[in-house]
Parts: C-alpha cells; structure tokens; sequence
C-alpha cells in the first residue's frame, strides 16, 4: 500500500481523469481507488446524451474494483476541472458517490483532493456523517 503516496494517488487520478467522456459538461474528472490489499482501480466520469445515465468517476472506479472482486478500500483520489484545464480546486465527490463509498468503506476511508498545490484528506465519517446504511435493516 505504501508505494501508493497521497502524491502517487493523485497523479493516477490525473492520468485516469484523461479519458474522461464529458461531452455535456465539459468537466474532466478522474478516481483513483486503493483497496486494502494494494491494487488501484482507476475511473473517470462517463456522460449519456439522455443525461441520467452519466457516472461519476468514482462509482466507476468502484465497479472497476468490484466486478474484479475487491470489497476493500483504503483511499481513493480525486480530481476534476474543465476538461482543458489543469484541476486548481478541490473537487469533492458528488452525495451519490459518497453513499455508494459508504457501502464499502469504513469511517475512516479517506478521500484525497488537489488543487493542484496541495492534497486534502478527508474522511467519509466527515463527508457522510449520520448515513443510512445496512445497519438500518
Ligand atoms: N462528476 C464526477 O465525476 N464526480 C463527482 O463526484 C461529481 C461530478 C462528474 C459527473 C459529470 O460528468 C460532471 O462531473 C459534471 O457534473
């Protein structure tokens, strides 16, 4: 897992990010996802014409991992901008996404931002606080 820095992380995101599918927004996002076990997956967000289909970037790279057989997370990286632009915000993943991360991960799963200078780590109890979940059932 250590081979993958916050830095490592994010820089797979960037690369990830460059086949995004976003020819209605115009915005480039990229995921980078480590499981426990020290694998990446990477997704970037697919867009539709009908609109409602589009995935962001990382429930892709969550069903990359998943329809490979992972049920384990560690962190995932982030990033996203105009597609034409370098990322210079940070740019959090959307609620849809947080919930499907809050299927799969614990608490302290964290999440990397870049704004292009810095990396931001945040955690899904912060981003997802008091969360419906399997335990409602
Ligand atoms: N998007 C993501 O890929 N991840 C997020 O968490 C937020 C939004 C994508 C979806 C859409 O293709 C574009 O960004 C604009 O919403």
């Amino acid at each position: 897992m250590e081979k993958y820095t916050s830095e490592a992380l994010i820089s797979l995101a960037l690369e990830a990010r460059k086949n995004a599918h976003c020819p209605y927004s115009g915005i480039a996002v990229g995921a980078a996802l480590l499981t426990k076990t020290g694998e990446v997956f990477l997704g970037a967000n697919m867009e539709s014409a009908s609109f409602s289909p589009t995935l962001c970037a990382e429930r892709v790279a969550f069903g990359a991992a998943l329809s490979q057989g992972h049920r384990e997370f560690l962190r995932i990286a982030v990033v996203g901008a105009k597609k034409d632009e370098m990322p210079h915000a940070f740019f959090p993943p959307c609620g849809v996404c947080r919930q499907v991360m809050a299927e799969f991960c614990e608490n302290d799963f964290e999440i990397l931002l870049s704004d292009g200078k810095t990396v931001e780590v945040l955690t899904l109890d912060a981003l997802l606080p008091h969360r419906f979940g399997k335990e409602h059932f």
